[in-house]
């Protein structure tokens, strides 16, 4: 477990990218967003025409972000080296957005009401309500629900009841909605991170809307992403059965080249090989073809998407890793796509060495320096 060590002053001296984040300039301000691209002036917008005005904005606010991942994702808080503390806070705060993965399934009853751990609870509002209070968009979702996805639990996962597995997803969001239903609409909800294998098709387009109705309950207007089957690869949209409502944002995650972004994870049953650069012209159209394809959904449907995941695994070159992450970030930013590195601090990606109490300045830079000037 690695400590965070460093004072909240140091980081702040460290790092002029800390400011607030503008506030949100109102939905009139900003240019048709159906005009045809060459009557457009300014940043490039997605399709909104089936969300509202506000979402929309939304959608297109979210801007450069990351995720405060494996901290209230882990089984419990510390299990994977990150606590919810200050400097951890005030780093994330350095993004325009912060992604949220919680594992609220291992913090409330086995039982279909799902009734959630207070305690437990109280550490989200930390993160929550600090990140808030900096003028932050905050995207909090369910994330790890490891047996309404399949798979083997993780050490420290209590397995529940299969007959209340779903239930419990829309119960969760029943309280969780309640609990934040007054927060400012900087606070967007996502519904699961990652659908896949168990959790597909229509039997994920039926339960994500009960779990929307749940959450209709308490917020009639808050934005909600819903995202695809395949672990929100564009690859499962054509799957995504949205239900009928006018505030919601699709996320999708970009993981390709996946050889090259997973390479030696020591978690896959058969490790990839290691030793993978990026990104020649072959890599860099992995990346856009999805991108590409996940727009050309997002225009027939008239809903916005986000990139809510990408990174590369830490066993790749940094440079590499590094061309990669601002060859996402632009193929993003040109789409207008509001985009979250994974992850802030942790194993996998982080561009905060949390132990150090520094940036990882290859990555940081790469995600939220401008690019060079064309010579
Ligand atoms: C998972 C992480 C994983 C990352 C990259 C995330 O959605 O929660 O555990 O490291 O994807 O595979």
């Amino acid at each position: 477990m690695r400590a965070m060590r460093r004072p909240l002053i140091a980081l702040l001296l460290a790092v002029p990218a800390l400011a607030p984040a503008r506030p949100l300039a109102p939905p009139a301000a900003h240019p048709p967003v159906h005009a045809p691209p060459h009557a457009r002036a300014g940043p490039p917008r997605q399709a909104c025409h089936a969300v509202s005005a506000r979402t929309c904005e939304i959608a297109h606010a979210l801007g450069r972000g990351v995720n405060l991942g494996n901290v209230l994702d882990a089984p419990r808080e510390g299990d994977w080296g990150l606590r919810v503390e200050p400097p951890l806070l005030a780093a994330a705060a350095a993004f325009r957005t912060v992604r949220l993965p919680v594992r609220w399934s291992n913090h409330a009853a086995p039982t279909a009401d799902a009734t959630l751990d207070e305690a437990f609870a109280r550490r989200v509002d930390l993160a929550v309500d600090r990140l808030l209070a900096e003028g932050r968009f905050v995207i909090l979702n369910v994330h790890h629900y490891t047996q309404l996805t399949g798979g083997t639990l993780h050490p420290r996962e209590f397995a529940v009841d299969p007959r209340v597995v779903e239930t419990r997803l829309v119960s969760l969001w029943r309280q969780i909605a309640w609990r934040y239903r007054d927060r400012p609409d900087r606070l967007v909800f996502e519904l699961l991170n990652e659908p896949h294998d168990a959790m597909a098709g229509e039997r994920w387009n039926r339960l994500a809307a009960r779990a929307l109705a749940a959450v209709r309950a308490s917020n009639p207007t808050r934005t909600v992403m819903i995202g695809p089957d395949e672990w929100n690869h564009p690859r499962g949209l054509p799957r995504l059965r949205l239900p009928a409502d006018r505030h919601l944002i699709v996320p999708i995650h970009s993981y390709d080249p996946f050889d090259f972004t997973h390479q030696a994870v020591p978690w896959r049953t058969q490790p990839l090989p290691g030793g993978r650069a990026c990104c020649d012209a072959a890599q860099r159209a992995q990346v856009t073809r999805p991108l590409d394809d996940a727009l050309a959904w997002g225009r027939r449907h008239g809903v916005p998407l986000h990139l809510g995941e990408f990174g590369a695994y830490r066993a790749g070159d940094l440079i590499s890793r590094a061309a990669y992450a601002r060859l996402v970030r632009e193929e993003a930013e040109r789409r207008g796509l509001g985009w979250a590195w994974w992850e802030l601090a942790s194993d996998f990606s982080g561009v905060w060495d949390a132990s150090e109490g520094r940036w990882v300045e290859p990555l940081r830079r790469a995600l939220l320096e401008p690019p060079p000037a064309a010579p």
